[in-house]
């Protein structure tokens, strides 16, 4: 029976391990906000028909996943190693220039959800500012792994 107890807490311990791993958690928001703009991207394109509340909606779960990540809790020293991650030492080196970054994208993503776009048009607009801050990030921040 103890030894049971011991195993079923060596299993929770782990678990907790897992979630609060801070390179899954921020690999798990990005995963999540790839997924968002995926699907914005498609109404962009017009390849699916621009529906204002469908919008509003996805730009608002944008704006939540990107206020979620908090710099300092999620990019620890020391966690460009140690997992699989793509996260750059530069990050690091100017942490700085990397919270500003993301500062601006949380910024771009705020004013594109309040700003509720009406029509593609306007979409289009903020989309191209929204893409532009996912690219610059990680063209600054992020390793290429081959
Ligand atoms: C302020 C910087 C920053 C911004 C802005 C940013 N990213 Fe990232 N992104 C990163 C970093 C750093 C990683 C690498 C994380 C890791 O592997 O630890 C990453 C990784 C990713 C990944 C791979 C996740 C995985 O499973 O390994 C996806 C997908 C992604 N980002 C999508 C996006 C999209 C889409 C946007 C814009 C809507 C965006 N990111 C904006 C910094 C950023």
């Amino acid at each position: 029976m103890r030894k049971l107890v011991i195993a079923i807490s060596m299993l929770a311990l782990a678990a907790s391990a897992a979630f609060a791993d801070p390179i899954l958690d921020r690999q798990a928001l990005m995963k999540e906000r790839g997924k968002i703009v995926g699907g914005l991207s498609k109404v962009v394109k017009g390849e699916e028909p621009f529906d204002a509340a469908a919008v509003l909606t996805a730009l608002q779960a944008l704006h939540a996943n990107a206020e979620k990540v908090d710099v300092d809790a999620l990019f620890p020293a020391g966690s460009d190693t140690g997992g699989d991650t793509t996260a750059s030492p530069k990050i690091w080196e100017d942490m700085a220039g990397f919270k500003a970054t993301n500062a601006k994208y949380v910024a771009d993503v705020k004013a594109a959800a309040a700003a509720a776009p009406a029509d593609v048009d306007a979409l289009k607009a903020q989309f191209g500012a929204i893409g532009s801050d996912c690219g610059t990030c990680h063209q600054t921040y992020r390793v290429k792994k081959g």
